[in-house]
């Protein structure tokens, strides 16, 4: 037997006992006549200790161990004398009287500590050795136990967990596909799945009703902190459902998550934005509502106010940021060059401080008097001490930029805070999008989302007007989760299809086999998929995903450790029909 116990479970109520304990050397101490080894394994550190005048050859042994060594020990368990209060097992130790060194190991690269002194690339590079430091490991037992209760909550609910094929076609989710040759079909390629969105819906034309997978996606597309090349998604499809049945539903789960995972008793109802608003008054489509601070668009109010920047803008509008008027030139300064950034992309940042002592003082006193300040601070609702900020410009430019400067705001006052949770479903999205470049519509969700009833006539006349079934589950300015009710009956779909710009025999052979399903008896359906990576680094309070995810790729989406991707051999590639040409940049 390798061990009677972990090394995180022995208390004082086992004195005396005699243990056998096995795990990693975490640090050795020699004290002269006495050397103390922590004993690390997933549990927990146990205290060893070598006594070198009753166990002289074994405290040389113990000497010679070097950290992340992996030992075997037998002893008694012993009081401390002098206890850890720190640690669960810092009340006892090891005395130990028989040590085996089951495996040695090389010097680690950076240390196993809590706080390490690995940079990422290198602890990526060894990611087996940074899964041994606890906040790593901790993650993804978060990440095991928010999968679990996933899987508890959606089966109790009838749910039907059904992998789907991972080798597929193309589907349609907005991002570039990643392609696999097929070696038996000559010249044709797989393609690895975005989503399994054609495969739930097609589960619901075979009757399944209540769907759901924990199940990898393969997106090509440039990542971020919150996204990966390779993600998991709580995807879920439900039949003879409409939206409010999907929210109530998966509002209940996310809501079963926080009572069980952190303890958090959500009882209000998520609040609703529609896509509109959440624009209009966050300026984006995933706003952060744990603090408030809404846009106030003043555009018709300056349209006659005699200064030229504000006449001739598309969009003025602006936050007011409480308790701000103390703002020095330089924190000003810093702020216009944050708005001005090209990724932001405003072209200056109006203020108006509004003091405590009843003055006021503005980058626009010249165009303004003191009056008209003051009667525009009411439509911001400011008081003395606020600072309001306004911008002016092209309205869509504007309200992303008003959006970023309201997080920026937002974060400098502390407002942003970790334990707290804010959800939210942003509803009635657009259907489609107008590419300018490509002159042609996207779907904004997917291809099979299903118009609103109520704007079905404006697909003919003006599908730029069209609001889906669309929603989205956003927590603190995250998008966690999104889905939509799809369109269930086949000529609605081609329609679909032809407004986005595919031709009939593209459609057929694309989704023909979808629309196909369509004829035999489609029930109405709908779903949503969370982004799972991105629901445990919410819940572990982190923003990068690649913290919760066991061995993830780096922002080049390469895998240092496995050094992947990587050339294949000539005889793979000719085995593929593959040539590989030299293209000369
Ligand atoms: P969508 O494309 O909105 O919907 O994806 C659902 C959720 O998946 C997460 N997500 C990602 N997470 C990490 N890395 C990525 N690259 C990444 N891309 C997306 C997000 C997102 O909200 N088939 C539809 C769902 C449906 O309609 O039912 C779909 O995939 O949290």
């Amino acid at each position: 037997m390798y061990r009677t116990h972990t090394c995180g479970e022995l208390r004082i109520e086992q004195i005396n006992q005699s243990v056998t304990l096995s795990g990693w050397v975490q640090k050795i101490r020699n004290l002269g006549g006495m050397t103390f080894v922590d004993l690390r394994d997933r549990y927990g550190i146990t205290q060893l200790v070598f006594n070198e005048e009753t166990h002289k050859d074994l405290c040389e042994q113990a000497n010679s161990l070097g950290r992340e060594f992996v030992i075997q020990v037998k002893g008694q368990v012993a009081e401390r004398s002098n206890k850890n209060t720190k640690i669960p097992t810092g009340e006892i130790e090891i005395l130990v009287d028989k040590l085996t060194i089951l495996n040695t190991s090389e010097l680690p690269p950076f240390t196993i500590e809590d706080e390490t002194d690995g940079g990422d690339e290198l602890r990526m590079k060894y990611r087996y050795l940074d899964l041994r430091r606890n906040p790593v490991r901790e993650n993804l037992v978060l990440r095991h136990k928010i999968g679990f209760e996933v899987r508890s909550f959606l089966d109790k609910l009838n749910f039907i967990e059904t992998e789907t094929p991972v080798l597929i076609k193309s589907t349609p989710e907005g991002a570039r596909d990643f392609i696999v040759p097929s070696r038996m079909n000559e010249g044709q390629f797989y393609a690895l799945p975005q989503s399994p969105q054609v495969f739930k819906q097609l589960l619901m034309v075979a009757g399944f009703d209540r769907y759901f997978q924990i199940v990898k996606c393969f997106r090509d597309e440039d990542l971020r902190a919150d996204r990966q090349p390779e993600f998991t998604q709580i995807d879920c499809e439900m039949a003879f459902v409409n939206q409010e049945d999907i929210l109530n539903t998966f509002e209940e789960m996310t809501k079963h998550l926080f009572k069980t995972i952190k303890g958090i008793d959500m009882t209000f109802d998520f609040p609703q934005l529609s896509y509109e608003d959440a624009m209009t008054y966050y300026g984006s489509d995933k706003p952060d509502i744990r603090f408030e601070m809404k846009f106030v668009d003043i555009t018709s109010d300056m349209s006659t106010s005699g200064f030229k920047v504000f006449e001739e803008a598309g969009y003025v509008g602006g936050i007011c940021a409480e308790g701000c008027a103390g703002y020095t030139r330089k924190q000003l300064d810093k702020l216009t060059d944050f708005v001005k950034k090209p990724q932001i992309g405003a072209n200056g940042l109006i203020y108006i401080k509004y003091n405590e002592d009843g003055t006021v003082k503005s980058s626009i006193d010249k165009f303004f008097s003191a009056d008209q300040l003051k009667s525009l601070g009411e439509k911001f609702n400011a008081k003395a001490g606020d600072l309001v900020l306004i911008l002016a410009g092209a309205r869509k430019k504007m309200l992303n930029a008003l959006g970023e400067l309201r997080l920026e705001m937002g974060s400098r006052l502390g407002l942003r805070d970790k334990n707290k949770f804010s959800p939210m479903w942003v509803v009635d999205f657009p259907l489609l999008e107008w590419d300018e470049d490509g002159q042609r519509f996207h779907a904004m969700h997917h291809p099979f989302t299903a118009p609103k009833q109520s704007d079905r006539e404006l697909l003919e006349t003006d599908p730029g007007k069209v609001r889906a079934n669309a929603y989205d589950l956003v927590i603190n300015g995250v998008e966690i989760g999104g889905g939509s009710i799809r369109i269930f009956n086949d000529e609605l779909q081609q329609q679909m299809f032809k407004i986005l710009g595919f031709t009939e025999e593209e459609a057929e052979n694309q989704f023909g086999f979808l629309m196909n399903a369509f004829k035999y008896g489609a029930p109405p359906h709908g779903g949503v998929a969370f982004g799972f990576d991105r629901l445990v680094s919410l819940f572990a309070g982190i923003d990068s995903i690649r913290d919760v995810i066991a061995f993830p790729k780096n922002n080049s989406g390469r895998d240092v450790m496995i050094d992947s991707p990587a050339q294949v051999s000539k005889d793979q590639l000719d085995e593929l029909k593959i040539a590989q040409i030299e293209i000369k940049k």
